[in-house]
């Protein structure tokens, strides 16, 4: 397992400065950038689109992963690609063969992944777990910044964290919507090694984006061993 990346997303920047708030989250020590792409169709809003993707690609060095809530997704791939995109991840709902959707995506050169929504099983994973490099796991329904992490989601990361193990493979797990330090420790406890956070990075402003992203890091869970701390004398827990 890779340690944890911090992806934040620029749907929760000022959009009227996104090069600049770019770069301040890349300095502020974001591993990724995610980029949320909504059609007003799959999701019930919209976004932004390649041509954004490409006028973002030279204010930072780190991948830029790219989300797509598009349907039909497929006519989208190379546009992306194009525009610089690292990662491309995209729904099975989004278009009718996703099998092939994830070839495409690799033809491209790019890393493939599968999005699944709260409703989605971790199931939809059996026959692409071979194929792709990252699984992101909504933790809330997608369309929007600034909602509840939904908790059932904690047993899907667990399951599809043992996908992975045993696949073999070097897949990312990254979940995305709800994230807050105390989100973030529970996602991570149960298998996540990568995190979306729109919300929890960009609060407060440019002067909070390293405080905020090191304390989603610094939300990792203690390991047990170091938790084993002896009780103060004379004290008796019950
Ligand atoms: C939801 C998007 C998320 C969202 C996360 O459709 O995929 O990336 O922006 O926002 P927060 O972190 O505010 O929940
Ligand atoms: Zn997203």
């Amino acid at each position: 397992m890779h340690p944890v990346r911090i992806a934040p997303s620029i749907l929760s920047a000022d959009f009227a400065k996104l090069g600049e708030e770019v770069r301040a989250v890349d300095a502020a020590g974001a591993d990724w950038i995610h980029v949320d792409v909504m059609d007003g169709h799959f999701v019930p809003n919209l976004s932004i689109g390649p041509m954004v993707v490409k006028a973002i690609r030279p204010h930072t060095q780190k991948p830029l992963d790219v989300h797509l809530m598009v349907s039909p997704v497929d006519i989208w791939l190379d546009a992306f690609a194009e525009a610089g995109a690292d990662h491309i991840t995209v729904h099975p709902e989004a278009g009718p063969h996703i099998h092939r959707t994830v070839q495409h995506i690799k033809s491209l050169g790019k890393m493939a992944g599968v999005s699944l929504n709260p409703g989605t099983p971790a199931k939809m994973l059996d026959y692409l777990i071979d194929d792709i490099d990252l699984v992101l796991v909504m933790s809330v329904n997608p369309g929007f910044g600034g909602q509840h992490f939904i908790t059932s989601q904690l047993r899907k990361i667990e399951a599809i964290r043992k996908m992975i193990d045993k696949s073999g493979r070097d897949i990312a797990l990254e979940v995305d919507g709800g994230i807050d330090p105390e989100t973030a420790r529970q996602a991570i406890a149960a298998g996540a090694d990568a995190l979306v956070a729109g919300t929890a990075t960009f609060k407060g402003g440019p002067g909070y984006y390293a405080a905020n992203i090191a304390a989603l890091r610094n939300a990792l869970p203690t390991p047990l061993a170091s938790q084993a701390v002896p009780p103060a004398s004379g004290s008796d827990v019950d």
